[in-house]
């Protein structure tokens, strides 16, 4: 998908400037034409040479040495670029942006352009979190950049944290998305994400192992292809991504009355959600003391809420999952049908690089008329991509439409 796309790098000067070489060979592998746009301090970690030669193209790092005998080089890579990139992004031109300063090639040059632009920030922890920095990060993304977060583990200063470049894979997954097509323009989707939480007392609650990342993906592509995303979020630690609405619950009671209120608004219903099916029947307001030898909880059923919606659905298509550790096609078609759904992408917990907390998936998308499809193991935004594109073959023959 990356085929004839023009790419503009822009490289900082941060010690992650390296890994611009790999996310270059990484492009040129997969079809795209990068330009490279070089800052004075990146020079002085990686050469333009190394650059010019992966790039397979001039590199640019001067204002004032025009691209060719007419063109002005901040306006001729704006035109030149279907998207541009910063990889590694350091505090500096993140606030250059944010503050709306062009003093080098690459601040004027992103001041001068209105294409997807994705920000990949690399710098000490510390930095990072510097509530300055932070700012300008929240600034920047309300104005429509996208912005990965940093990866965690050593950094070159020695110390451990969050602050590392995105690995290059999943720079390049995010590359993919911000270019895909709107072709979710004027389509509403809810997307439900995330564990529940049933409170026992004031300090301990059942849930289970749903980090929401699946979810997010879902929401994130959606708002990517243009949709209008309104996210419904069980308590995760995840960022949240840039949609419409995000609507945070705790309980299963609180998930389904969000839904009821909002679906329907929209066109599609994505339950990602792991929704706790039981509660303890009581809640105490006192924290549980260990002087009983026995204790014995009272569950009692929470609403399915797929099943509701399933029932009063009209045309809007209903997409729901099911996570099985046993008979996943059998358990997965019969909940396709007892719910109502269009569709269901099942999941066995038992294989590995499926499921809970991982960053992949490995997923089964099965449709009312049978039809099985088996995915091999991707990326959950990866298969957000796919579950997006089955959804709209539907929309496209069902007419989208709510009611
Ligand atoms: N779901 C829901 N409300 C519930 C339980 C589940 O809306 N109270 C939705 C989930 O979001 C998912 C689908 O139903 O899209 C299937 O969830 P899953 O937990 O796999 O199935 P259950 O119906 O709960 O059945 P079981 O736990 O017996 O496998």
């Amino acid at each position: 998908m990356l085929k004839n796309k023009n790419i503009v790098l822009g490289i900082t000067g941060g010690i992650a400037a390296y890994k611009a070489a790999e996310l270059t060979r990484a492009l040129i592998k997969e079809g795209a034409n990068v330009k490279v746009i070089m800052t004075e301090s990146a020079g002085k970690f990686i050469t333009p040479l190394t650059m010019r030669t992966l790039s397979q193209n001039q590199v640019y790092t001067d204002m004032f040495v025009p691209v060719d005998k007419y063109d002005i080089a901040h306006i001729a890579l704006a035109d030149f670029a279907d998207a541009f990139v910063i990889a590694p992004a350091t505090a500096n031109i993140i606030g250059k942006i944010a503050s709306g300063i062009g003093d080098d090639l690459l601040s004027t040059t992103i001041m001068a352009q209105d294409k997807p632009t994705l920000i990949c920030p690399a710098m000490n922890d510390k930095m990072l979190s510097n509530p300055v920095v932070q700012e300008n990060i929240s600034k920047i993304k309300k104005i429509g950049y996208v912005v990965m977060e940093s990866a965690e583990g050593e950094l070159a200063c020695k110390t451990k944290g969050k602050g590392r470049l995105p690995e290059i894979p999943k720079i390049m997954e995010e590359i993919k998305r911000i270019l895909a097509s709107k072709d979710f323009k004027g389509v509403k989707v809810l997307i439900t994400a995330g564990p529940t939480e049933e409170p026992l007392d004031p300090v301990r609650f059942i849930t289970n192992m749903s980090s929401g990342k699946m979810g997010y993906a879902l929401a994130s592509a959606a708002h990517g292809r243009g949709a209008k995303a309104i996210l419904i979020s069980g308590p995760t630690s995840l960022p949240s991504p840039p949609v419409e609405k995000i609507i945070k619950v705790r309980t299963a009671k609180e998930m389904h009355k969000a839904v009821l209120d909002n679906y329907k608004k929209v066109d599609v219903i994505i339950k990602a959600a792991a929704v706790a099916d039981y509660r303890p029947k009581v809640t105490l307001k006192e924290k549980i003391k260990k002087d009983t030898k026995k204790i014995s909880l009272k569950l009692e059923k929470n609403p399915d809420i797929i099943s509701e919606v399933g029932k009063n659905k009209g045309k809007r298509i209903l997409v729901g999952f099911a996570m099985e550790t046993q008979n996943l096609l059998a358990n997965a078609r019969n909940k396709l049908i007892s719910k109502n759904m269009d569709l269901i992408v099942a999941n066995n917990l038992r294989e590995e690089g499926a499921g809970f907390r991982t960053d992949t998936n490995i997923i089964t998308i099965i449709d009312r008329s049978g039809k099985i499809e088996s995915l091999g193991k991707m990326t959950k935004i990866g298969a957000a991509g796919v579950i997006l594109d089955r959804v709209k073959k539907l929309l496209g023959r069902k007419g989208k439409g709510k009611k």
